[in-house]
């Protein structure tokens, strides 16, 4: 499909070159990480979250999110050089050992988003040489286990193979597929990299349509894995953009480009981009689904922030000469700003996370206002983007 040709309707909104003010950043970024050690404190350190709506409470290290809480303290360490952050991070170290060891909730697609924000995180900070091969052996379990040979995409939950709802693949997996591209790079072994480019390629023909917009899932035949049709899961309809899943497409396209140089990502991206620009609200901070633009449907922050990052990664590889760089950053200062107001520090209502009114899954009516983790590891990476512009990703 051509890619790129999707205009801006919205072109007024994201002209000029409004920025948040440096002091504004600092404030944030202090609020943000005495918050996330305070609750830490109060959780047990090498403890895990939970997310009970506006809490927190303690459990083990067992759900998709949890790589992104170890990895905010990584992220808090680059922020403000306090030790007792990554601290932290290596407290936790152990349970992703032991996670691996007994395969606890790693039956799924998810793999990449345990470890990556984690081992791959810790490894760039501290270069631990055992975490590095911890995380190249959630690579070959990811491919093993997860990555259809057949029809080259990862499977939703390969551990139900004869469920016709199982045999999908998601916008989401856009956010997992960093850990093949890591480990390529890491082992040279040409299967991750070719596994990632199919993910990209999958997602690029089956999971964005041309105007943009995007299906949560894909589904495929049992069996042949021969593509059926796209369908949702946590968005409105089928035919509708759950915003999280268009943020988790955001995010990932530019790091995809920055390890395999396609060209036509950065236009996918564009046409992306343009279509969550066009359908945000007044305070810039998505509905949970781009069905809804105005009135009492849960927000979803989440999106905001993951999206943020995604603006800004991109911007890592456009020329100055590109209109939609400006147009990017613009819309980048502007998203986080509005969080920064409206969703985060000290806004009148407790919630144990560092952003306000993350949206869980709504169609299953779970988590419409709530805190998780990947609210506030987005929203800190954001933070660490603004203020360090050459920090080392850990996608
Ligand atoms: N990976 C599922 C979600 O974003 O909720």
């Amino acid at each position: 499909m051509t890619r790129g040709n999707i205009q801006l309707a919205s072109n007024e909104r994201f002209a000029g070159s409004y920025e948040i003010p440096a002091e504004k950043l600092q404030q944030a970024i202090k609020s943000a990480t005495d918050k996330l050690y305070s609750v830490a404190e109060r959780l047990g350190i090498s403890n895990f979250p939970a997310s009970r709506n506006k809490s927190y409470i303690p459990c083990e290290n067992n759900n998709w999110t949890h790589g992104m809480y170890t990895g905010s303290f990584l992220l808090a360490y680059e922020l403000t050089g306090d030790k007792k952050f990554l601290e932290v991070a290596t407290s936790q170290m152990a349970s992703y050992q032991k996670r691996m060891d007994e395969k606890i909730k790693l039956d799924d697609h998810d793999v990449g988003f345990v470890y990556v924000p984690s081992c791959i995180a810790y490894y760039k900070v501290t270069g631990d040489e055992s975490i590095r091969q911890l995380a190249i052996e959630a690579a070959e379990h990811l491919y093993d286990y997860s990555f259809s040979k057949k029809g080259g995409f990862v499977i939703r939950s390969a551990w139900r193979l004869q469920d016709y709802d199982a045999n999908r693949t998601m916008m989401d997996t856009m956010m997992n597929i960093p850990l093949f591209y890591w480990a390529w790079q890491e082992t040279g072994d040409q299967k991750f990299y070719d596994a990632a480019n199919s993910q990209v390629d999958i997602t690029e023909r089956l999971l964005m349509r041309a105007d943009g917009s995007s299906y949560h899932h894909y589904q495929f035949e049992i069996g042949t894995h021969a593509p059926v049709k796209g369908v949702t899961f946590q968005g409105h309809r089928d035919e509708s953009t759950w915003s999280r899943g268009h943020a988790w497409g955001i995010s990932g396209f530019p790091i995809a480009y920055s390890y395999n140089n396609d060209p036509n990502l950065l236009l996918l991206h564009r046409d992306a981009v343009y279509y969550m620009l066009d359908h945000l609200p007044e305070d810039f901070v998505p509905y949970w689904d781009y069905d809804f633009i105005s009135g009492d449907e849960p927000r979803d922050s989440s999106a905001a922030v993951i999206s943020v990052c995604g603006l800004l990664e991109a911007c890592k590889y456009l020329p100055d000469s590109a209109p939609e760089k400006a147009i990017y950053k613009t819309a980048a200062h502007k998203m986080l700003g509005s969080i920064i107001d409206n969703y985060a520090g000290d806004i009148g209502e407790p919630y144990d996370g560092l952003v306000a009114h993350v949206a869980g899954a709504v169609p299953m009516n779970s988590g419409l206002d709530m805190c998780a983790t990947y609210g506030d590891f987005f929203y800190l990476e954001a933070l660490l983007r603004f203020t360090k512009p050459d920090w080392k990703r850990y996608w």
